[in-house]
């Protein structure tokens, strides 16, 4: 018999609460920074589980270009792009997103969601074939799922089965290894010089989704490209403008002039959903120009998240190995890192715990993110919360 919708929903909810892996959303009253305000508690908490990773989120510039661009533009394009939908503004950041990742053009959307979802089907269709490593954003898996091409998906970083995936596929019309630059729930780095190697020797294409490498990887913070000097190297990249450029919303494509005009004509969002409004291109063109000329907020994350991660390696916690401003630590069943996150939390320390379905089950963790602006104090504080709360529940000793 069918089902009520709302009973057989609430059904599920009380499943997941009994289980222990019901999220609970906590309410922030002030900008994002190091240190928030709170609604559920009094007195500040030390935000570690942000992507606001140089620390842009509520840099006085940044918020003034978005304010400057919402009077001078209004609140938003009322309209698709290629209706009437596209603004001077978008032409003036598109230019800077093609210089920042050395491209011809780049395209904006309002998500990296969307630019993901928008580009893969665009460009990849019946004959053409998509090789994926296991742990891409769910965003890029969504854009496979939506192309008609066939699907490959590669084990995590393994080179091996890359290449023999490229076999399997090669005598598709169109070809693509798709990867995350900084994969997000590990913080490893995609190993992006072997991937350029074997698409080369395959003649396929690259995409690149550096949402997490922006800002983060290379001396300037042009991402994992700039990490390894393979800048303008790589066919496509895909990143994010919610992240450390300003961490409002939005996203992009950044490739060839080809491949823009292309989306531009065919790419579904670009055709059926609002622009970018002005006042998110505002800020995070601001962004983008301070991380030009402030290299020093680049070098202060790597250098404090390599004190987070020998800190809590020196108190017994088993962080996992990377170079990204991601930390992750294992702790075991979602339910367990729901409840640490819980502890941190009553002490001051705001990270969310990760656990299925976004982790595989058994490998629940918290996920610290560092901030540029965090200060030593602050960071001080955190290692002292994770050892009070690590050695109460049992994860270190
Ligand atoms: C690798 C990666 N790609 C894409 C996205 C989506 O970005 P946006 O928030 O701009 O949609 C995220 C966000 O978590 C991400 O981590």
């Amino acid at each position: 018999m069918t089902m009520d919708l709302d009973a057989s929903l609430k059904e599920e909810l009380s499943a997941m609460e009994r289980a222990g892996t019901l999220k609970t959303f906590r309410h922030i009253a002030s900008r994002m920074a190091p240190e928030v305000a709170m609604e559920e508690r009094k007195g500040t908490v030390l935000v570690l589980s942000s992507n606001n990773y140089l620390g842009l989120a509520d840099h006085p510039e940044v918020i003034a270009a978005g304010i400057a661009a919402l009077k001078e533009y209004g609140a938003g394009t009322a309209s698709v792009r290629f209706i009437c939908g596209t603004f001077s503004i978008h032409e003036k950041i598109e230019q800077a997103l093609a210089k920042l990742h050395h491209t011809e053009a780049a395209l904006t959307y309002v998500a990296c969601w969307t630019a993901n979802t928008g580009l893969i089907p665009a460009v990849a269709g019946e004959g053409d074939a998509l090789i994926s490593d296991a742990f891409n954003h769910a965003s890029l898996i969504d854009g496979c799922r939506l192309s008609k091409a066939r699907r490959f998906v590669y084990k995590h970083s393994d080179m091996a089965d890359l290449e023999a995936k490229l076999q399997e596929a090669k005598n598709a019309r169109r070809l693509f290894v798709i990867t995350d630059g900084v994969f997000s729930m590990e913080g490893d780095i995609a190993k992006l010089p072997d991937i350029l190697a074997l698409a080369k020797t395959y003649n396929a294409s690259v995409i690149l989704d550096d949402s997490h490498g922006v800002g983060v990887m290379g001396l300037n913070g042009r991402g994992v490209p700039e990490h390894f000097g393979v800048e303008g190297k790589v066919d496509i990249i895909t990143g994010t403008l919610g992240k450390a450029l300003g961490g409002a919303a939005g996203g992009y494509v950044a490739g060839s002039q080809a491949l823009i005009d292309y989306l531009q004509q065919t790419s579904r969002p670009q055709l059926f959903s609002n622009a970018l409004p002005a006042t998110i291109a505002g800020s995070a063109m601001k962004a983008i120009e301070i991380l030009a000329h402030e290299p020093a907020r680049v070098a202060r994350l790597r250098d404090i998240t390599k004190v987070m991660r020998e800190g809590l390696k020196k108190r017994g916690f088993r962080p996992l190995d990377g170079a990204s401003a991601i930390i992750p630590i294992i702790v075991g069943d979602t339910v367990f890192a729901i409840r640490m996150s819980q502890a941190l939390l009553e002490e001051g320390v705001f990270i969310t715990g990760f656990g299925y379905p976004v982790v595989p089950e058994g490998v629940a963790r918290l996920r610290i993110q560092m901030c540029a602006s965090l200060t030593d104090a602050q960071i001080d504080f955190a290692l002292d919360t994770f050892e009070k709360v690590g050695k109460r529940l049992g994860v270190i000793v």
